[in-house]
């Protein structure tokens, strides 16, 4: 078993005019390949500075930060847009996706910007993840035209579309009624079972936690407790 994600004693400081801000207090934690763990806790907690640690979207004030053996907090700004391009995708409460572009056109963009693929293997990628997320009839319509559960499917099979490391996921419900949240993180962890994809989320809605097969408490700023079901209690 490797361990793709690890935080050794990550402080985050942020200033507020004079005040200062102990967003993390001292986390570490190890992510072992394949994993679907949710961070949960109440707003403020500081869930979404540590995926912002992992995503290498902001550095730590202390701390290690490794990620597939890489110690990302040394790496300069230009090799970090390209680590973090090949190995980590996000997907955010908000959906964030391009409101000029159709749902194929949306998921195919990372593979345009990463230039790995011919056409014929693009084609056929983006399609397959189009299926697997259930959105074949809907490939041709644009965000706007979309339910949020549908949006976020998009958004997901953006996330997937490039077979990154991990998939980080920062309240990927909040936006969506309970039965759609609930049906959107089974099909990332039907996603996360069969394609082997690491993915960390998180969340403070206890029923979307408790579908989670490893759940990191985390309250002001600290890791309050670390849970891994047996097989078979979760979902
Ligand atoms: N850029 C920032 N500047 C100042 N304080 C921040 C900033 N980002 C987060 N915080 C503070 O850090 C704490 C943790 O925030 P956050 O990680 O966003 O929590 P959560 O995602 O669990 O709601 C909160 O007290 C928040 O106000
Ligand atoms: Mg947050």
């Amino acid at each position: 078993m490797s361990t793709i994600i690890e935080l050794g004693d990550v402080k985050k400081h942020y200033m507020l005019g004079t005040t200062k801000v102990e967003a993390l207090r001292g986390v570490s934690f190890q992510i072992t390949k394949g994993e679907f763990t949710a961070i949960a806790g109440p707003s403020g907690s500081g869930k979404s500075t540590i995926l912002n640690m992992v995503g290498c979207i902001d550095n730590p004030t202390s701390g290690r930060v490794i990620i597939g053996g890489d110690d990302v907090s040394a790496l300069s700004d230009k090799r970090l847009t390209k680590y973090r391009r090949s190995t980590i995708s996000f997907i955010f409460q908000s959906f964030n996706l391009i409101p000029v572009l159709n749902v194929y056109e949306n998921i195919e963009l990372p593979l345009l910007l990463e230039k790995g693929m011919n056409e014929a293997e693009r084609k056929a990628h983006v399609m397959q993840l189009i299926e697997e997320v259930g959105l074949v009839d809907r490939m041709k319509n644009k965000p706007s035209e979309l339910s949020g559960g549908q949006r976020q499917r998009v958004a997901i099979a953006r996330a997937l579309v490039t077979r990154p490391l991990v998939v980080l996921a920062d309240e990927p419900t909040a936006n969506l009624d309970s039965v759609t949240g609930a049906k959107i993180l089974e099909l990332m962890e039907d996603l996360n079972r069969r394609q082997g994809t690491t993915f960390l989320f998180s969340t403070h809605d206890h029923t979307i936690m408790d579908k989670a097969r490893r759940v990191i408490s985390i309250h002001d700023g600290m890791i309050a407790g670390d849970n891994v079901k047996s097989v078979g209690e979760a979902v």
